[in-house]
């Protein structure tokens, strides 16, 4: 039996794609999305990746971080993604304590992502700390994105969410790490909140791709949050653009159909149904009930 997919559609973006668009100098546009309307959306955009971020936690969940994210919200949220997707690669977080306390245990949830949660690519956060298994997971046959700078699991060592690297040594640092995930075998790499001179100076000592969000024009590609792109929710980071005002939207349509069912106007005509005359006669004939009388 062939391997080889037969269908016609537009080719799922790949690893390796990614790869080559770097080597040809195009941007990479990544996104994130948490479930299937948000990554068709995405995918009809015509996005090149799709995140299905941790940061669910804080844009979906409500949580004030990314740390009370569990392996359950993420296998969910990757498949809900990876239904609405056909185009874009689907990379998935693997969330905090997934993968920092044994190899097996990591090997076993990113392999859980790519399973049950259908993606094609998982991330995770550190540098050279982390080399060592990128490396396991990538020989399992696990493509794996990096992601260094500031690394929102680690916001309680950071001490609040604040850019990385700006002292040469720290500098120095996040090039050994972005080093180091290379020589490991990651597809790619996210930049976040990296001053733009370092940022591109990484991108132009790696091969692989490294996605800016937060880190200047000058990574080969760039990643943002669903909600800070469409204006749903009140903050916006400094790094994001707001495209719309999605979340005004919303909050107006809603306004409107609760008064429109308060005044009477809904449901109207068009959104009813009618018994036929018949069946309308014979209840009519019916009613009272027998038994219900008073
Ligand atoms: O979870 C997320 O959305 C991310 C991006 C901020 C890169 O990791």
């Amino acid at each position: 039996m062939s391997t080889t997919p037969s269908n016609k559609r537009a080719a799922r973006v790949t690893t390796t794609r990614l790869a080559e668009m770097k080597a040809a100098g195009e941007r990479i546009v990544m996104v994130t999305a948490y479930d299937a309307p948000g990554a068709r959306s995405a995918d009809a955009a015509g996005v090149d990746a799709i995140l299905v971020g941790d940061s669910l936690g804080m844009t979906v969940l409500g949580y004030d971080s990314t740390l009370p994210v569990t392996m359950g919200d993420m296998v969910r949220a990757s498949a809900a993604v990876a239904r609405g997707a056909s185009h874009a690669l689907v990379v998935a977080d693997l969330p905090f304590l997934s993968y920092q306390v044994s190899v097996d245990e990591a090997v076993r949830n990113a392999g859980r992502l790519l399973v049950e949660g259908s993606a094609q690519a998982v991330k995770l956060e550190g540098g050279v700390e982390v080399a060592d298994l990128v490396n396991v997971l990538v020989d399992t046959g696990i493509p794996v994105m990096g992601h260094v700078g500031l690394t929102p699991q680690s916001v309680n060592v950071f001490g609040g969410y604040k850019t990385q690297g700006k002292d040469t040594e720290s500098a120095v640092d996040l090039v050994e790490d972005c080093l180091a995930l290379e020589a490991a075998g990651a597809f790619a790499v996210v930049l976040e909140l990296v001053p733009v001179e370092l940022a591109r100076l990484i991108s132009e000592e790696l091969t692989i791709p490294t996605i800016g969000i937060g880190a200047g024009a000058g990574c080969d590609g760039q990643v943002q949050v669903f909600h800070d792109v469409l204006g749903i929710g009140d903050f916006t980071p400094r790094h994001a653009r707001r495209y719309a005002e999605i979340g005004e939207a919303i909050t107006a349509a809603l306004s409107a159909y609760v008064s429109d069912v308060r005044s009477g106007a809904f449901p109207a005509e068009e959104h009813s149904t009618h018994l036929d005359a018949e069946v309308a006669a014979e209840l009519d004939r019916m009613v009272p009930f027998a038994g219900e009388e008073a």
